[in-house]
């Protein structure tokens, strides 16, 4: 009797355990797949691990655990959503004719301030499919094709390592307290132009290892821009695109197929990585003004150019405001 007892009790253990762990080997397995991630990670003064750490206390913290477990409300939605799946295309609203009663359909409403129960394409409320601790959102590895809808309070976004293709104008709006959003390792290919560049409080878009040819408009308040191993070409950046951005500290655009230093740059830059794109030639400006010779960029310690077909040694006349050499090709 207690045998039997203990067995099922361990296949229970099982089930639980097990989509998570496989989880865990599948994301160690593409971590593993690109060591180059790690090789940029490790340069002195790459801003990433920094910036990330005032996060990591969300991540730990792991006194709001309970949030986790206590899916004592929501579950009951899960069967009305699977009876009547809503298209998150189409709000169930707008798609019913004004005369029909309307069935007691209270999935959308909000059921505290902020924390509304949204649904996603697959008519899942979002805080089942992704996990939502405090204030973050975390969909890693959720397979997902599109953004889910995101609480409203939500100030962390996670979503790495899925099948999401788009970025659309109303994936992000009215989200007004995101600070961070991490789309890495999807297969992005476009970001709708007005998509994230009304997002108040964003400080961080981390949208490396997609498949980017141009970037979209960006939010003034930005202060990391991480666009690592896309496609993206100088023709897909705009000619202003950076230099309004006052708070621009990292701008990391490594591995793509730009063939020109963009410019101008922010006063604000700390880090440009440029390494492994196609710049074979610069500006006399792209980094310093040449009719100002008193000006410095003394923020600006951190440029990479390694990896392109220039050669530096050809534009003397362009590092004299600058704290230090780019890395790169010399002589
Ligand atoms: C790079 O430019 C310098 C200065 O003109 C020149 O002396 C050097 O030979 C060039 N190096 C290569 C590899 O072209």
């Amino acid at each position: 009797m207690k045998f039997w007892a203990l067995l099922i009790l361990l296949a229970l253990l099982l089930q639980e355990a097990g989509p998570a762990s496989l989880l865990k080997k599948e994301r160690k397995r593409r971590e593993e797949q690109s060591p180059r991630e790690s090789e940029t990670y490790t340069l002195p003064h790459v801003g990433t691990d920094v910036l990330s750490l005032d996060d990591y206390h969300e991540i730990i913290d792991l006194s709001s655990y309970e949030e986790l477990t206590d899916y004592g409300g929501q579950l009951p939605e899960v069967e009305r959503s699977s009876v009547a799946p809503l298209a998150r295309t189409s709000p169930p609203q707008s798609s019913m004719s004004p005369r029909t009663p309307s069935p007691s359909l209270p999935v959308t409403r909000p059921t505290e301030p902020g924390l509304r129960h949204s649904l996603t394409s697959v008519g899942l409320p979002t805080c089942l499919v992704c996990v939502c601790l405090g204030s973050s959102v975390y969909c890693d590895d959720a397979d997902l094709e599109d953004l889910p809808p995101l609480p409203r309070t939500t100030v962390y976004l996670y979503a790495r390592f899925n099948r999401i293709t788009r970025v659309r104008a109303g994936d992000f709006k009215g989200l007004t307290k995101l600070k961070r959003i991490d789309l890495s390792s999807n297969l992005i290919s476009s970001i709708d132009a007005d998509a994230l560049h009304l997002l108040p409080a964003l400080q961080d878009l981390i949208l490396s290892e997609n498949q980017l040819a141009a970037l979209p408009g960006l939010p003034r308040g930005i202060e990391l821009l991480d666009a690592r191993r896309n496609r993206l070409r100088s023709s897909g950046i705009q000619p202003e695109a950076f230099g309004v951005l006052e708070r621009l500290q990292f701008l990391y655009l490594a591995d793509n197929l730009l063939d020109a230093i963009p410019g101008p740059l922010p006063l604000s830059l700390r880090s440009l990585h440029l390494q492994n794109n196609k710049i074979e030639s610069m500006q006399r400006d792209a980094f310093c003004d040449p009719a100002e010779h008193r000006h410095t960029r003394r923020l600006l310690e951190d440029i990479r150019l390694d990896r392109n077909p220039i050669n530096l040694s050809l534009f003397p006349e362009a590092y004299f405001c600058l704290p230090r050499l780019p890395v790169g090709r010399f002589t």
